[in-house]
């Protein structure tokens, strides 16, 4: 991997993942691409950039050959509220840019990377410790995507020998870009409005347990997979994905460590909680750690202290 072209880079994970592959591998090694221009003072702008709409493959193409990347990491999505609001345009937007990422990956030979994620799993799935091969019969559109979108990673590397690699990712918690349109983004709102009003009103009920994990953890899990030998990768679909198991009175009591006045209080959004009651609580990450060496450094309180400082120096 020396040579990366990123689609949906101003995203939440996509934001991060260049800086961090920049750093790695050279600025001008990094290709972002959005549908969006980038703010002009951007994080993104000490390296090469192109507005890409990932539902236009001949114009993925034309970026193909004129970077010339070894690897493709296929960010751009709508996530699973957003998705289920608009579930046409989800499935077009979703299904239509990973089918044109994983030709594109096809026709260049190029090492590929996209995320899926808990939202891959649905009410007839285990709840607790969920198995890295188990029902996945999601009843969200996102989860349909994710889904589909690794059954496709599966058949692209047994059929058309593409290096596919791939992750359920949990709710992903960051403080450099806010999330758009997930059902976790409590996780991270919460902490935002910890520093900025000394409470929050959480849309996810109380007890609702989610998989959650710092975002560090996930771009250094990305790279991990990436560099990791093939040979040893059993799993091309996607491999759970977790640092831990949480519900939003226990951010409340870990938030309260530092900010003793901190409030929490409840109004609950039926949709999105319908879509966080149909995932799992807890999943099993097993598999990610035998076969590549998955070691997330962050738990609650670690990731707790580092939010909060974090938001307070904005
Ligand atoms: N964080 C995502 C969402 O809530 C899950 O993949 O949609």
């Amino acid at each position: 991997m020396k040579k990366i072209m990123i689609t949906g880079a101003l995203g939440q994970i996509g934001t991060e993942l260049v800086l961090k592959c920049r750093s790695l591998y050279g600025n001008d090694n990094v290709l972002a691409t959005d549908i969006r221009e980038p703010e002009p003072a951007s994080s993104l702008s000490n390296g090469p950039f192109e507005i890409l709409d990932v539902t236009d493959r001949k114009h993925m193409n034309q970026l193909v050959e004129s970077f010339q990347p070894d690897t493709l990491m296929h960010m751009a999505a709508l996530l699973s509220a957003k998705a289920e609001k608009n579930p046409i345009f989800a499935w077009d937007l979703n299904m239509g840019g990973l089918m044109n990422a994983l030709e594109v990956a096809r026709e260049y030979d190029l090492q590929f990377f996209t995320p899926s994620s808990i939202g891959a799993f649905g009410p007839s799935t285990p709840k607790v410790n969920t198995p890295q091969v188990t029902i996945q019969r999601p009843t969200s559109m996102y989860g349909v995507n994710k889904v589909a979108g690794e059954l496709l990673c599966q058949y692209y590397f047994e059929k058309f020998n593409v290096d596919t690699r791939s992750v359920r990712f949990p709710g992903l918690i960051s403080h450099v870009k806010e999330p758009g349109g997930g059902t976790t983004d409590y996780a991270v709102d919460i902490y935002f409005q910890a520093v900025r009003q000394g409470k929050y009103t959480s849309y996810i009920a109380q007890d609702t347990y989610m998989d959650m994990m710092f975002m560090d953890d996930a771009i250094d899990a990305i790279i991990q997979l990436m560099e990791a030998d093939g040979v040893k990768l059993i799993n091309r679909n996607a491999y759970n994905l977790s640092a831990m198991s949480i519900e939003p009175e226990m951010v409340k009591a870990s938030i309260q460590e530092y900010l003793p006045d901190f409030e929490l209080s409840y109004d609950v959004d039926p949709q999105r909680q319908a879509i966080a009651d149909s995932w799992p609580n807890s999943i099993d990450v097993s598999c990610a750690r035998a076969e590549w060496g998955f070691d997330p450094k962050y738990d609650l309180n670690k990731m707790t202290e580092v939010m909060l400082e974090a938001i307070k120096q904005k």
